[in-house]
């Protein structure tokens, strides 16, 4: 399955998508994303939204009203990454806007790319998190001084409702197998709680294989064995941490995309942050927010063009001779920008041809 939304086609009117270029090296990797999105013949109307630190800086809060406003209207958003500062400040907007969209499955499709140098092959996974509970149900209090408490939560509902959508998407993606990932030998209710409902819901699904494992273990056999991992199914922390997990088997953040889906709409969104480290220097990798882009055209009916922009990183980093410095190159953003523009030309160039013999 490729997630769609709304289903409108090429040729259709212009769909309106909320654009939040977010912080740090958002408004690079964004403005890449947005280029080659358009360069893929893309309709698209944008509704530029300001959100997390920019947001405070000039509107004096992290979440404008009329960012919500814009959310609420258009139900589909392309972000970038939103600064959340540690240990202090403001909740995570991130979050806020999965719970309050109830955007609860958050996929992050993970795979080995030709040209991007790391000690594991073939490592095609798709990581299905669990976007609305868990310990960012953000319930924490101070017991007496020097003790605090975090509640983790865990529903039957969302349990149920993410382990159905991981069974889906492996059913309509010719996937083989569901892993739930778990610590229900230590947290034997609320684990436990998410084990029995994805059991009950993979009862449905004879045609997949269902398994578990301990999330310790499952950490452990991701680095010796990753091959042997199809689809993770994940509470929210694990989820958060083991995509991190993931995402440095096949190269890094700059390459893995994501997004969280809802009923009634989707944020796309790679799975790296801000990378103040390297902010403002234009050498941020722009593959991640591609291919963010690529499953936003996915959702948005524009199949074809999904595909083109996918091939098109993939060949730029099997030719490797535009890569940005994470992935061992010396290329610019805007090189590396380019470089998948060009790639998208040539190959829409040779079908063309190939077309017309
Ligand atoms: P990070 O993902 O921003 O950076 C981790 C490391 O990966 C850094 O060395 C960074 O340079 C590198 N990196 C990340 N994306 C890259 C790219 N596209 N190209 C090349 N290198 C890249 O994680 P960190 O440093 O833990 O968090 C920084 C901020 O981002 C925090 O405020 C955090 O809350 C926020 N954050 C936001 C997310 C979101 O909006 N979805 C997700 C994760 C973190």
């Amino acid at each position: 399955m490729e997630l769609s939304g709304n289903g409108v086609r090429n040729g259709a009117a212009a769909t309106a998508v909320t654009l939040i270029p977010g912080d740090g090296i958002g408004s690079e990797v964004i403005g890449a994303a947005i280029t080659v999105i358009e360069a893929a013949g893309l309709q698209i109307k944008w509704d530029r939204q300001l959100a997390g630190a920019a947001a405070l800086e000039a509107a004096g809060n992290p979440v404008p009203d009329e960012l919500l406003r814009s959310l609420r209207r258009t139900h589909i958003a392309l972000k970038g990454p939103l600064e959340t500062s540690v240990g202090e400040g403001y909740r995570s907007v991130n979050v806020y806007l999965r719970k309050t969209f109830n955007l609860y499955a958050n996929l992050r499709p993970t795979h080995s790319f030709e040209g991007v140098h790391t000690p594991f092959r073939n490592v095609d996974l798709v990581v299905v998190r669990e976007n609305t509970e868990d310990l960012y149900a953000g319930i924490e209090h101070l017991v007496t001084q020097g003790v605090v408490e975090s509640v983790k939560v865990i529903t039957a509902r969302a349990s149920t409702r993410i382990a159905r959508f991981a069974f889906e998407y492996a059913r309509h993606n010719g996937r083989a197998s569901v892993t739930a990932i778990h610590k229900a030998n230590i947290m034997k209710l609320s684990d436990g709680l998410f084990l029995k409902c994805a059991r009950k819901v993979a009862e449905e699904y004879k045609d997949i294989r269902y398994d578990e494992q301990i999330v310790d273990a499952a950490c452990m056999r991701l680095v010796t064995n990753p091959g042997s991992f199809d689809v993770l199914l994940l509470e929210n922390l694990y989820g958060d941490i083991v995509s991190d997990l993931c995402a440095g088997l096949v190269g890094g953040l700059g390459v893995v995309p994501g997004a969280n889906y809802g009923e009634r709409g989707a944020i796309f969104e790679a799975v790296h942050g801000t990378a103040p480290d390297i902010a403002g220097k234009n050498i941020a990798n722009p593959v991640a927010a591609i291919l963010s882009g690529a499953m936003l055209a996915a959702y948005l009916g524009y199949a074809d063009a999904a595909r083109r922009i996918r091939e098109a990183v993939g060949a730029v980093l099997r030719t490797g001779s535009v890569l940005t410095p994470d992935l061992g190159g010396k290329a610019t953003t805007t090189e590396m920008t380019a470089a998948v523009l060009r790639a998208m030309k040539a190959s829409t160039a040779a079908y063309g041809s190939a077309a017309a013999v």
